[in-house]
C-alpha cells in the first residue's frame, strides 16, 4: 500500500508556496507516496482564547474544525508544513493553527511523524522561520526532517529529490532507526517531567503510552553521549521542579 503525506498550505493564494506543493505532489506519486494538499483558509479556526482547558482538561470549547484537523494529521505517514513568510516569519493562519494544537506539547500525537517543511519568500526570513517551525514539530513530538526554501527569484525552480531525500527515507524506514537529536531528546525529558510532576492528565496520558520509564517515545538509536545529557538533564529538572497538586 501507497505511503501518504499531507501537505498543508497556510497561504490564501494558490500561488508560489502552492507551486511548490504541486511539484513535490506530482514527484512523490511517481515514488508511489500520495499527497492529500489542504490549504488552512479553507476551514473554520478560531484564535485560541487562552483559557488553557485543552491542556487541564483535554477539552476546547470553541466549536470550529480544530479537533477533526488534528485529527487528520495523525492519519498520515508524514506531514508537510508550508507557509509563505510574513514579517520574517509563519503566515497569521498557521499560527492560529499551531496555538489550537497547544496540548500536543503536553501529550504528543505526532510521535514518530516526519515532517518536511515548505516556506517561500521575497528574500527574508527563512532561517528564522524554519527554526521555529521544526522546534514546533519537535515539540508535537514529531521527527522534523527537511526543509525546503524559496525566495521569489528561485520559485519556479524544481523541487530536487536530495531536497526531501531524508523526509522519504524517514517516511519508509523502521522508527527504530529513527536517531533523534539532543534537542528531541530534551524536550522529551522536559514534558516527561510535566507530565510527573505538573499536569496530572498527562501523567495518565505518558503512562498509557508507555513513555513514562523511556528515552525517548519509542525505541530508536540514540546516540550514547546524547543519551547521557539527556538523562542528566531530566534528573536535574526533576528535582528542580515542585509537584503541584490539582
Ligand atoms: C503580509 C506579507 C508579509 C510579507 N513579509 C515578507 C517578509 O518579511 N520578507 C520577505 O522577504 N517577503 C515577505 N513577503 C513576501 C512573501 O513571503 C512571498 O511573496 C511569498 O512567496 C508569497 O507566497 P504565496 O504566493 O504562497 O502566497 C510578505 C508578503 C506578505 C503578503
Amino acid at each position: 500500500m501507497n505511503k501518504k503525506v499531507l501537505a498543508i498550505n497556510s497561504s490564501k493564494r494558490k500561488r508560489n508556496t502552492y507551486g511548490l506543493l504541486i511539484d513535490i505532489k506530482e514527484q512523490f506519486e511517481k515514488i508511489n507516496i500520495d499527497v492529500d494538499i489542504i490549504n488552512l483558509h479553507d476551514y473554520n479556526i478560531e484564535l485560541c482564547t487562552g483559557c488553557e482547558s485543552c491542556i487541564l482538561k483535554d477539552k476546547c470549547f470553541l466549536d470550529d474544525d480544530m479537533d477533526m484537523l488534528m485529527n487528520k494529521l495523525q492519519q498520515y505517514d508524514g506531514i508537510i508544513l508550508s507557509t509563505p513568510i510574513y514579517l520574517n516569519n509563519i503566515s497569521g493562519k498557521l499560527k492560529m493553527f499551531i496555538d489550537r494544537t497547544c496540548r500536543w506539547v503536553h501529550r504528543p500525537a505526532l510521535a514518530g511523524i516526519p515532517i518536511m517543511n515548505v516556506v517561500t519568500t521575497s528574500s527574508s526570513g527563512i532561517k528564522n522561520t524554519l527554526k521555529y517551525m521544526d522546534n514546533v514539530a519537535v515539540q508535537w513530538g514529531a521527527f522534523p526532517t527537511d526543509n525546503i526554501s524559496r525566495k521569489v527569484t528561485t520559485v519556479k525552480e524544481k523541487v530536487q529529490p536530495k531536497e526531501y531525500e531524508n523526509f522519504v527515507k524517514h517516511i519508509m524506514m523502521d522508527k527504530k532507526l529513527y536517531k533523534p537529536s539532543i534537542e528531541q531528546l530534551i524536550y522529551f525529558s522536559v514534558s516527561k517531567v510535566l507530565a510527573l510532576k505538573v499536569i496530572k492528565r498527562d501523567a495518565k496520558y505518558w503512562e498509557d503510552k508507555g513513555w513514562l520509564s523511556k528515552n525517548y517515545f519509542y525505541d530508536s538509536k540514540i546516540n550514547i553521549f546524547k543519551k547521557v545529557i539527556a538523562n542528566r538533564f531530566y534528573k536535574m529538572l526533576y528535582k528542580k521542579v515542585n509537584r503541584v497538586e490539582e
